[in-house]
């Protein structure tokens, strides 16, 4: 956590930077390079291409008097990569777990995702749960409730999205954003009442 500027002459209010790891996870096509592209270039691709290994992309949001820089790691869902997946969510502050809801299957995956992140990721981790491909809402295989039910026993953040139509694509990345600065605020703060962030 950086602070912008310390003396404000106009009277602004200080800018904080705050910047986050995010990692995001799931079965492969379930849609989490295409909730990237969409949050961070505002475009879709019906032929988006399947992902190799990792890629990587950063973007800002802003949060009242915080900026909040995500490093996001786009990881691939193929089973075969499944081993580099904790280089990625280690010492990530974030995570999106992905499911299709017109794929059971992904939501099982996913869920198994939540445990392996429970078990070995850092402690603190924010993590939400996204049913993506909500726009195709005639497939529908996994109901609202049954996954908002799971996400709040496990304690997660949920939202149905859509990468398609952008429906809760900023919204479910600024309410990690949210949930993550208020975490680190109330960590730092149970570590040392004289830091900010
Ligand atoms: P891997 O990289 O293989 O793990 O897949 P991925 O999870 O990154 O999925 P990707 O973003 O590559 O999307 C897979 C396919 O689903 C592509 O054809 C996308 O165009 C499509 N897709 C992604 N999100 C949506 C969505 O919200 N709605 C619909 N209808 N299609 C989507
Ligand atoms: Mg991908």
């Amino acid at each position: 956590m950086a602070t912008r500027g310390s003396a404000r002459p106009n009277g602004l209010a200080q800018t904080k930077i705050c910047q986050f790891k995010l990692v995001l996870l799931g079965d492969m096509a379930v849609g989490k390079s295409s909730l990237v592209l969409r949050f961070v270039k505002g475009q879709f691709d019906e032929f988006q291409e399947t992902t190799i290994g990792a890629a990587f992309l950063a973007q800002s949001v802003c949060l009242d008097d915080t900026t909040v820089k995500f490093e996001i790691w786009d990881t691939a869902g193929q089973e075969r990569y499944h081993s580099l997946a904790p280089m990625y969510y280690r010492g990530a502050q974030a995570a999106i777990v992905v499911f299709d809801i017109t794929k059971p299957e992904t939501f099982e995956r996913a869920k198994a995702w939540v445990k392996e992140l429970q078990r070995q990721a850092s402690p603190n981790i924010v993590i939400a749960l996204a049913g993506n491909k909500s726009d195709l809402a005639e497939k529908r295989m996994v109901e609202y409730e049954e996954a908002q039910t799971y996400a709040e026993d496990t304690g997660l953040l949920f939202m149905e999205t859509s990468a398609k139509t952008a429906m809760n694509v900023n919204e479910l990345f600024l309410a990690i954003g949210k949930h993550s600065h208020e975490r680190k605020l109330h960590l730092t703060q149970f570590k040392s009442a004289s830091q900010t962030c």
